[in-house]
């Protein structure tokens, strides 16, 4: 059996039971860079932790040498836990380890957690959903298999001033991101938020418009830690999201 498990945001509070219990069983833990930190604490002693590690602008192990991995680790008859961040079932590539596992005839569970679009916006004091403007929540990703912006995107969706959009791996992509919508219609005042680092000790909540993260984003660039960026009707505490990013 491979366990699918789900870190959460990087809390180690934000672990499900389940994921606490199956790492203190694991005889491996195969772990992404952001599913590692003190969430880890929680493997027992005996636990071999692997770093298959994949974060952009650095080399990582690619993703078959990942699924050959698990398969090894699997058939040697050991516990397997492959720890992967938020939600294991957004934007984890879980499809590609399932079709190998299932290729391999090997059983696997799934272990769903706490995506950081949720831990973002708990951390900001907000929900991501508003009874009467924004009745529906899009997770979408700033990059494609190439690292850039894709070029397949469904503008009206993207640009409905009503949804709550959630751009996983959009800091570097924003800037061209955010001319498109504006382009497309929605308003550049339209509040946003960039989530940095959520869940971690060096957590940052940036709120803004869209205008303003996109032009802040092109002058700074992105961090080198983790973040989302938030935008529609956001309710962001305090405000209507026409103020400049700053931290709270
Ligand atoms: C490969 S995706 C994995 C998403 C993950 N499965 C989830 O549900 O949160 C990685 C992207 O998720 C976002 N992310 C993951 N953890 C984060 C955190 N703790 N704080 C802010 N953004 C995070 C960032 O956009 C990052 O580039």
């Amino acid at each position: 059996m491979v366990w699918l498990v789900s870190a959460g945001p990087g809390d180690p509070e934000l672990l499900t039971l389940k994921a606490a219990r199956l790492l203190a069983q694991a005889d491996v833990v195969l772990f992404d860079d952001l599913a590692s930190g003190p969430v880890l604490d929680h493997a027992g002693p005996q636990a071999q932790l692997i770093a298959v590690g994949k974060r952009a602008g650095r080399p990582s192990a690619k993703q078959d040498a990942v699924n050959a991995l698990i398969l090894s680790h699997a058939r040697a008859g050991q516990q397997v836990v492959r720890l992967k961040s938020g939600d294991s079932g957004i934007f984890g590539r879980l499809e590609e380890e399932i079709q190998a596992l299932t290729r391999a005839g090997i059983p696997f569970q799934i272990v769903p957690g706490v995506t950081s679009a949720s831990a973002a916006a708990a951390a900001m004091g907000m929900p991501l959903t508003r009874r009467l403007t924004a009745r529906r929540v899009q997770f979408v990703t700033g990059a494609d298999v190439t690292g850039g912006l894709p070029g397949d995107i469904n503008w009206a969706a993207l640009a409905d001033p009503a949804v709550t959009t959630v751009v996983f791996m959009g800091q570097r992509s924003f800037p061209a991101l955010a001319r498109g919508l504006i382009a497309h219609g929605l308003p550049p005042d339209t509040p946003a938020l960039l989530a940095e680092a959520v869940g971690h000790p060096g957590q940052r909540m940036l709120p803004g418009t869209v205008a303003g993260l996109a032009a802040m984003l092109e002058r700074d660039g992105p961090a080198s830690v983790p973040g989302l960026i938030l935008y529609g009707p956001l309710a962001l505490p305090g405000g209507n999201g026409s103020g400049t990013p700053a931290t709270p």
